[in-house]
Parts: C-alpha cells; sequence; structure tokens
C-alpha cells in the first residue's frame, strides 16, 4: 500500500514545479490543473523516496541528478494518448493530395528525396502510420529509386522505448483497416501486433523537446510535419515559439497538420490555409 496520505502539493510548490516545468518544455499547468500535477507526481515522490513535493521540488532546483530526473518527470507528467490512423480524414487529404503533390513537385525538379516529421509521436503509432502510407503509394519499383526518412521524435523517453520496441494491442490499431493490418503487422504469440521490419526501418526516433529551439535545427528542410495534439498542453507564448521553430523546419511550400480541432489562429500569421477536401492544412 502506498503511504500517500499525508503528502499534499501546497500552492507554493505547485507555482515552484509548474514554472520549472514550463521553462523546459512550454507545458504549462493552470491553476485548476494542479490536481493533475500533483496525481501524477505523488507516487514519484514516494518511489523516489523525495519524502515530500517541497524536497521534490528542491531536487529539481538543485541536485547533481535534476536533468535524470527531469526525464523521468516528463515521462510521468505527459499525456501520451494516440493510435494507428487517428484521424482518417486528415491523413486521407495527406495521402490522396499532399503526398502525390510533394513527391510530384520533386519529380519535376529531379529530385527523389521526402522527409517527413511527426513531431510529437508518443508510442510511434503517427510516424508507422505516415511509413505504412507512404510505402503502399510507391510501387515498390519506384520505392527503391526515393530517398525517404520519416522521423518521429517527442519529450518523453518513456513512449519512445515503446515506439522502439514497435509491439502494440488491438486498442492502439481499432482503426486499422484489414489490408494494411495484413500488410504491415505481425502477430506475436503473445496475442500483440509488431510492426513489420519495413515499416520499423523508414522510421527514425529520437527524443526532443519541441520548446528547445536549439534542438529543432536538426530538422529542418521537411517536406511534411504533423504537430497533432500537443500545443494543447501549452500557453500560448510557448505555442507561438514552438511553432515559429516548426515554421523554420519547412521547406518553401511544405506542409504542416495540427490536430483536427487545433489551429494556428492568434498563433501564427505565417502559413497559408489550404483546404483539402474540408480538411484544413497549414502550408509554408
Ligand atoms: C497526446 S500525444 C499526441 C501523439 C500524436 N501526435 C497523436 O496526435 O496521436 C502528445 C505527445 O506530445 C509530447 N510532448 C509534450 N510536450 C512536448 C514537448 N515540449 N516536446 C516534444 N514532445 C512533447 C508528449 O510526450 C506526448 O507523447
Amino acid at each position: 500500500m502506498l503511504s500517500t496520505k499525508n503528502i499534499q502539493m501546497s500552492n507554493d510548490v505547485f507555482y515552484t514545479l509548474r514554472d520549472m516545468i514550463y521553462e523546459r518544455s512550454g507545458i504549462y499547468f493552470s491553476d485548476h490543473k494542479k490536481y493533475i500535477l500533483e496525481n501524477r507526481l505523488l507516487r514519484r515522490v514516494e518511489d523516489g523516496g523525495f519524502g515530500d513535493f517541497e524536497k521534490y521540488a528542491y531536487f529539481l532546483r538543485y541536485d547533481h541528478g535534476r536533468e535524470r530526473e527531469f526525464t523521468t518527470l516528463f515521462n510521468i507528467i505527459t499525456t501520451n494518448e494516440t493510435s494507428f490512423f487517428r484521424d482518417s480524414n486528415q491523413l486521407h487529404a495527406f495521402e490522396s493530395v499532399v503526398l502525390p503533390q510533394t513527391m510530384q513537385n520533386m519529380r519535376e525538379k529531379g529530385i527523389r528525396r521526402l522527409r517527413i516529421w511527426s513531431s510529437a509521436c508518443s508510442t510511434g503509432e503517427e510516424p508507422y502510420t505516415l511509413a505504412m502510407l507512404v510505402l503502399s503509394r510507391l510501387s515498390q519499383a519506384e520505392g527503391r529509386d526515393w530517398d525517404i526518412e520519416i522521423h518521429g521524435s517527442d519529450i518523453s523517453e518513456g513512449v519512445l522505448s515503446s515506439a522502439r520496441r514497435g509491439e502494440y494491442n488491438d486498442y492502439s490499431l481499432r482503426n486499422v483497416l484489414p489490408q494494411y493490418l495484413d500488410r504491415y503487422f505481425s502477430k506475436n504469440g503473445n496475442g500483440r501486433y509488431a510492426v513489420r521490419p519495413e515499416v520499423k526501418k523508414m522510421v527514425r526516433l529520437s527524443s526532443v523537446n519541441l520548446f528547445d529551439n536549439a534542438s529543432l535545427r536538426m530538422f529542418r528542410g521537411m517536406d511534411i510535419i504533423f504537430c497533432r495534439n500537443v500545443l494543447i498542453y501549452f500557453d500560448e507564448a510557448a505555442k507561438k515559439r514552438v511553432i515559429s521553430g516548426i515554421y523554420d523546419c519547412l521547406v518553401p511550400g511544405g506542409y504542416l497538420f495540427m490536430g483536427h480541432a487545433e489551429s494556428l489562429l492568434n498563433i501564427s500569421r505565417a502559413f497559408k490555409l489550404v483546404n483539402i477536401n474540408n480538411i484544413l492544412i497549414y502550408q509554408k
């Protein structure tokens, strides 16, 4: 049994923790989300032997081990909900218009190079979905001529290690059509589904904090970026900073997909809004 009954987060400690989290990641806990932070960190404070929230905050501020603790903290406080083929209407616009158009533009320039980035990829379903869509678009013969990279990144090391494993349960696969299931997954003895090697090898996974503009530099030159369902955790200033970093990573004419309920209203006027079959996508 956990002995959590005496450990509570005072408002002062909440403000300290909230500021430290925000300064590093852009993730913002408003006052009415204090209980979420408290609930998520309670077990860590106990299991890590920190004693109470105040000592935990002190450790994060001053201890030599604080970098490693922040890694653990981001594994705990992030919300990682995702699934394969999430928001199929958007993916249809990607597969049927954005991808062929981008590839056609390249062919006309005599280039066969494609860079796609799932910038908050959680446990990997999004970049693997994109890889499956790209693979099914390319005939095998043509595929050999293309230099394709699909990147997936996230701030949480925990979700990235699941993504690297590439094994999923039925629930993650609930939106996968049978033709994709048969072609790109194999069922393991333990009842889980493994992403097949041809898909896995297309995706490069790395730990990247979107709030850290310096580390976004390695993603310069992207043709298409997915930044879905992550800005909701940031305040307006953080959204602006992240979107400006993402803008710099796109090639001119490159596309940005946001979550279907997200928009750049009041965040950025640098993009053109494109309507593809009633799906709104941003273009640099
Ligand atoms: C709800 S998931 C979205 C996953 C996927 N994009 C989708 O739409 O299904 C949000 C992800 O954003 C990540 N995240 C939160 N803050 C981040 C930051 N500052 N930099 C990079 N990733 C971050 C979380 O770890 C989490 O995995």
